[in-house]
């Protein structure tokens, strides 16, 4: 059976650091208090003319790079985001032009936090489905642009950046011993829409509007949702917790992080954590932090690893590939 496996990954960040000292000259907050609520410490946000797509593209151009490839040898390309640089066209085909590729397809996806897994789920139907042979996956946010800078209880929360991969076709043998993505889970309920959500958009208020945000009510489901979606992956892959080498989660809290991976019995030192440097940056938290954890040698090929998000509608999600 075919296979998507992982070819390349990179990631790019904005210049600017904002650390949590400079936010209290903002809003009336404490490092002290988004330490211990979050686990954030510092986060990138995107200066003159650094943008979603700008930073999308320098992404997708350190995973090429780090799989050998051109543009020329893509042929999908999909953008997880929720702060496109228009609303239309879509990111994914700004990016495109920016990397001269002249051919194949390229469309956003909007799944807010999730995202990202969201947009592996959709390359590997493609590429199982003989519709891509190798797809750029990228996740890129800026949502320094789209919050509240007056409202402590959500600007301390989030940053900007962007990630991506390379998912290429191979012949596997069906089998969990497969290099790949070996399953994924999506979820979504539109119930929970207003308890995280953009108060405009082009067809509401003609606007883009400000996030806003239901902590509590985040928090209360998330756990539930993570490990929900990270279950129904073992259940249909046979796999166990004490299989997962690496957990990469969504990073936008820690205490969430840290309460899935203790109801699931995944120790802490098999979980990728880059909330603190880099914020909650959506889409691209999760492909930030593969870089993070790929580059510094701790994921290797061959490793089993439990990519995870909740986030806005609600959407919720999991994928389990073979590094
Ligand atoms: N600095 C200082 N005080 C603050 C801040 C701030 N930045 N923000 C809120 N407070 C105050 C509140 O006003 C409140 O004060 P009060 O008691 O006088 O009314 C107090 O802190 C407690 O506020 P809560 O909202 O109850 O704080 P809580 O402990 O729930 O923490 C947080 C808030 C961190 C947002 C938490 O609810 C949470 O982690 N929620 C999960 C949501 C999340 O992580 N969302 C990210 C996006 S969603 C996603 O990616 C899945």
């Amino acid at each position: 059976m075919i296979r998507s496996v992982v070819r390349g990954f990179g990631a790019a960040l904005p210049k600017r650091v904002m650390t949590n000292k400079e936010m209290e000259s903002k809003v009336d907050t404490s490092d002290e208090w988004i330490v211990q609520r979050t686990g954030i410490r510092q986060r990138y946000i995107a200066g003159e003319g650094e943008t979603t797509a700008s930073l999308g593209e320098s992404a997708a151009r350190a995973a090429l790079a780090r799989a050998d490839l051109t543009a020329d040898d893509l042929d999908l390309i999909i953008v997880a985001t929720s702060t496109p640089d228009n609303t239309f066209p879509a990111t994914a085909v700004n990016i495109q032009n920016r990397l001269g590729m002249r051919h194949g397809a390229a469309f956003d996806l909007q799944a807010v936090c999730s995202g990202f897994v969201y947009a592996v789920a959709t390359a590997d139907a493609y590429i199982r489905g003989g519709l891509a042979k190798r797809a750029l996956v990228i996740g890129a946010e800026t949502f320094s642009r789209i919050l509240d800078w007056s409202d402590r209880t959500t600007c301390v929360l989030f940053g900007d950046g962007a990630g991506a991969i390379i998912l290429e076709a191979r012949e596997g043998s069906g089998m969990n011993a497969d290099r790949g993505v070996l399953t994924a889970q999506l979820r979504s309920d539109g119930i929970h829409g207003d308890k995280l959500y953009v108060d405009g958009g082009p067809s509401t208020t003609g606007t883009v509007g400000h996030l806003r945000m239901e902590g509590r009510e985040v928090f209360k489901h998330a756990v539930g949702m993570i490990t929900d979606v990270i279950e129904a992956a073992f259940e249909a892959t046979g796999t166990t917790a004490d299989d997962v080498d690496w957990l990469v989660p969504h990073q936008a809290n820690r205490r969430i992080i840290d309460g899935s991976a203790k109801k699931l019995g995944i120790p802490l030192d098999k979980v990728v954590v880059t909330v603190d440097i880099h914020g909650n940056t959506s889409a691209a938290s999760i492909p930030l932090a593969l870089d993070t954890a790929a580059a510094d040698g701790r994921i290797k090929k061959g490793d089993l690893v439990m990519l995870e998000a909740m986030g806005g509608g609600f959407t919720w999600g999991s994928v389990l590939i073979r590094w």
